[in-house]
């Protein structure tokens, strides 16, 4: 009770009545006796009564085997739960409350330990009681309360209860989840302050979001709730400083009232009519039976929470709808909800992000769809003012970053997530543009929609053109690869289990190629099958199956393991992606993802099917891949074998690099001569044919070689030349650099001639790339830089001739 001295007439008959209806209360108030204890069983609520029967104190069963130590209305039948013990913590069947000298103590039947007690300072208790106001008591003999529910609220207040300055109520999770969700109010600074708390960092970024402006010098010590139904802030001296509900004097008699903060941040006061004759004659006005708010704050919880942090009054990329009073989230179309069983954790989209490379083309995968009425205010990250709302959706689409467009005159671009979503009659003045990938567009490929290829469009692997050359190669890296063939074994059993990759049975593998049926490439290291597996969820993957010449195999089960597992751990969009393995008995292969536009080798020669801007993309992708293999996988990959037919194609024309990591599974064949390398003059770096270290400036050097090839639509040798000094392409390319005639390169190409500053550069890049002193090269970090425009290209020491030194 309040020891307030009392100075207006008005709270003293206030306290009167308090008296009064306690003192009633403690009349009629069956004791509960020390020592007694409650259990809690399936399908029964055993509990203490409130004289009348109004209130129980005891257990509710929550869940199949939850319980919650709880007071509710006892004589309605909707569970109508006012007050809670252990909401983050429900006990199981069996366990037992027990009320002691020292107080009230709820211990689980399962772990034996207390969960709750309601401790009250030193010994005394001496008796318990439900009051027919609400109230769980536990008081000493002389009847003083030493503990009282109504001072340890939950989400509930009832008529005479009063929320002082260091207790809130707090909003359970959801409105069958009584654990604390993270909405709470509070006596704070003179006014009842709401406030979202950040469930996963509590004490971090808690939001205001009612008042809306507090009121300065506002002196509010107390929320009370007197029986016509007035919630009110009241002052230190008495004063009403603020009426948070209205009163209506019939409220008083015929009705049960409660005030609950819910779960969605609304507080409410609700009534219901009580069953008895003499409710009045307005209680017609009301529905029987059921519970009817009759005021609510916020009006609008929607449009109240808009701070620049958190996710508003929904989930991150959902908005929220007020609909009967009541928030509802929506998904945005495009999105789903994260958990469909709680629509506040927010949406997430069902497409892929728009790819940011320059020069993609998968903006013309998305298109802006437009939501009236609609508003996400804060979270901006670039604003354009006096747009015109074509311009803003045009801004918006080609802009990676952006994944939603508020427009209303001026146009804010969103980043994703957005936050803050509101859609309301009220708003008119902005609407929304969303940004969604069109349907069918998806880039993850099911079986089905793969065209079949014919053979010789869709080359995976070695087509055989350079099969001497790789020999050559392998023969000299035998000796090198030993050396570290035993550190690499044991790097990689240690992170053997941390890949994605599937381990395939031979006979899966026959299932999934359809017994290895369609044949799409073969090669030195064997023969490539198309195939299709299943990857759980009815998702089928389309693949491409690598069936590893026995022959060309190294020994060791293990080796294969350890170095096919350290393919698996890259992971870059311009590497082709190892899904899994087989590695039984003799039967070794590896599974890739599939690529459907075939090898960059049956695109680029002849009359090339690939424009200026889509080769020179492919050029920085590939750069890319390498430029990871190089300095960014865990362990540096060589690839050894850099050449068109080593780079694939995706459904977007991305550049993807393949059978990296091979060159330490295969075995060398000792039975080629290195004669065959003088006439192919293909790829392979000159440091192979002396005695010089091989590093990765091998691969760079192939790389220029594959630049030129892509600036100039040919290939590094082509015998039927008209001008005998164009046939070695990296000879001729140092001719015309040197002469200034650069042109003369791309001579047939118009869009490369509009592009002659691109054009000039990029073969520079190159012939920085196959310099023939491995120092002199850039590394592949710097090509990237370089072609990406960051780093400046000098000119590149012209002296030698590129092949003339083998
Ligand atoms: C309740 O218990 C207290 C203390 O033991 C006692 O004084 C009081 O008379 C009891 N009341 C009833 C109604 O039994
Ligand atoms: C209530 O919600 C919390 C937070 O999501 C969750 O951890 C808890 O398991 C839920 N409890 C019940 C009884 O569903
Ligand atoms: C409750 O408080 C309101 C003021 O907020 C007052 O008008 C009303 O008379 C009070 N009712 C009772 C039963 O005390
Ligand atoms: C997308 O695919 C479905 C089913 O395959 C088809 O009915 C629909 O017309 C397609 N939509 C577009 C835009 O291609």
């Amino acid at each position: 009770m309040s020891t307030t001295s009392s100075h207006t007439i008005f709270l003293s008959l206030f306290l009167l009545m308090l008296l009064c209806s306690s003192s009633a209360a403690d009349q009629t108030q069956r004791n509960v006796s020390l020592g007694s204890t409650l259990t809690a069983k399936l399908n029964q609520n055993e509990s203490w009564l409130s004289p009348a029967g109004e209130y129980a104190f005891g257990f509710q069963q929550i869940q199949k085997d939850g319980f919650l130590l709880a007071i509710w209305f006892n004589k309605i039948p909707q569970k109508t739960i006012v007050w809670s013990a252990n909401g983050n913590n429900l006990v199981r069947q069996g366990s037992i409350v027990e009320l002691t000298n020292l107080g009230l103590v709820l211990r689980d039947s399962t772990t034996g330990r207390d969960v709750w007690s309601a401790d009250v300072s030193g010994t005394g208790v001496s008796h318990a009681a439900m009051t027919d106001t609400g109230n769980f008591v536990l008081a000493n003999q002389n009847h003083v309360n030493l503990w009282e529910s109504f001072d340890n609220p939950t989400d509930t207040l009832l008529p005479t209860q009063v929320l002082g300055q260091d207790p809130e109520l707090a909003a359970r999770y959801s409105e069958s989840n009584y654990s604390t969700g993270k909405y709470y109010i509070k006596v704070d600074n003179g006014n009842l302050v709401f406030y979202v708390r950040r469930l996963t960092m509590p004490g971090q970024g808690n939001i205001i979001y009612w008042p809306e402006n507090q009121t300065p010098g506002n002196d509010g010590t107390q929320v009370r709730f007197n029986q016509s139904g007035s919630i009110y802030l009241q002052a230190q001296n008495g004063t009403i400083t603020e009426q948070l509900t209205p009163s209506n004097s019939d409220f008083s008699k015929g009705f049960y009232q409660r005030g609950i903060l819910e779960y969605d941040g609304v507080f409410r006061h609700y009534i219901y009519p009580k069953d008895n004759d003499d409710n009045g004659s307005n209680s017609r006005a009301w529905p029987s039976g059921e519970w009817s708010p009759t005021s609510f704050i916020p009006d609008n919880i929607c449009l109240s929470i808009r701070a620049d942090k958190g996710p508003g009054a929904c989930g991150y990329n959902s908005y929220c709808k007020l609909e009967d009073g009541r928030p509802s989230c929506h998904c945005l179309s495009g999105y789903t909800f994260i958990d469909s069983k709680d629509e506040m954790k927010g949406c997430k989209p069902n497409f892929e992000a728009q790819n940011c490379d320059e020069d993609s083309e998968d903006v013309n995968n998305f298109t802006m769809i437009s939501m009236d009425n609609t508003n996400w205010p804060q979270g901006d990250y670039e604003v354009f003012t006096s747009m015109s709302e074509d311009d803003c959706r045009n801004a918006c689409l080609f802009d990676c970053f952006c994944a939603l467009a508020i427009y209303g005159d001026s146009c804010w671009k969103k980043r994703s997530p957005f936050s803050n979503g509101v859609m309301d009659s009220s708003i008119k003045s902005t609407k929304t543009l969303l940004k969604v990938r069109k349907e069918n567009s998806t880039t993850t490929k099911s079986c089905n929609n793969i065209v079949s290829k014919t053979k010789d469009q869709t080359t995976l692997i070695v087509t055989g053109a350079v099969i001497v050359g790789i020999s050559v190669f392998l023969h000299i890296l035998l000796f090198f690869f030993r050396l570290h063939r035993k550190a690499s074994v044991v790097r990689s059993n240690q992170t053997i289990t941390k890949t994605n990759l599937q381990n395939f049975t031979f006979a899966e593998l026959e299932k999934a190629t359809n017994g290895l049926k369609e044949q799409i490439g073969s090669g030195a290291f064997g023969v490539v099958f198309k195939g299709c597996v299943e990857l759980g969820n009815n998702n089928t993957l389309a693949v491409a199956v690598k069936k590893l010449d026995s022959n060309m195999l190294r020994e060791g089960e293990q080796e294969f393991q350890a170095e096919v597992m350290s393919i698996g751990h890259t992971n870059h969009k311009n590497l082709v992606k190892l899904i899994g393995f087989c590695n039984e008995g003799h039967h070794r292969l590896l599974v890739y993802e599939y690529m459907s536009n075939g090898s960059l080798a049956s695109l680029l020669f002849g009359h090339s099917k690939l424009k200026w801007h889509q080769r020179m993309q492919i050029a920085v992708g590939t750069a890319r891949g390498l430029f990871y293999l190089h300095e960014e996988c865990n362990t540096q990959i060589i690839h050894c074998d850099i050449k068109p037919q080593n780079i694939l194609l995706d459904d977007l024309y991305t550049a993807r690099i393949c059978d990296f990591g091979l060159a330490k599974i295969l075995k060398t064949d000792q039975t080629r001569t290195t004669t065959g390398i003088r006439g192919t003059k293909g790829y392979v770096a000159p440091e192979w044919f002396r005695n010089l270290a091989v590093t990765a400036k091998v691969d760079v050097y192939s790389y220029g070689i594959l630049l030129l090839e892509l600036i100039c639509c040919r290939k590094n040798v082509e015998e039927n030349v008209e001008d005998d000094a164009q046939m070695i392409l990296a000879d001729w390319a140092c001719d015309c650099y040197e002469s200034g005639e650069v042109r003369c390169l791309v001579e047939n190409d118009d869009e490369a001639l509009e592009e002659m500053k691109m054009v000039e550069k990029y073969v520079m890049v190159a012939l920085w790339c196959i310099q023939e002193d491995p120092s002199l090269r850039p590394t592949m970090k710097k090509v990237m830089l370089m072609l990406e425009g960051s780093v400046k290209v000098s000119a590149p020491p012209l002296s030698n001739s590129f092949i003339s030194s083998l």
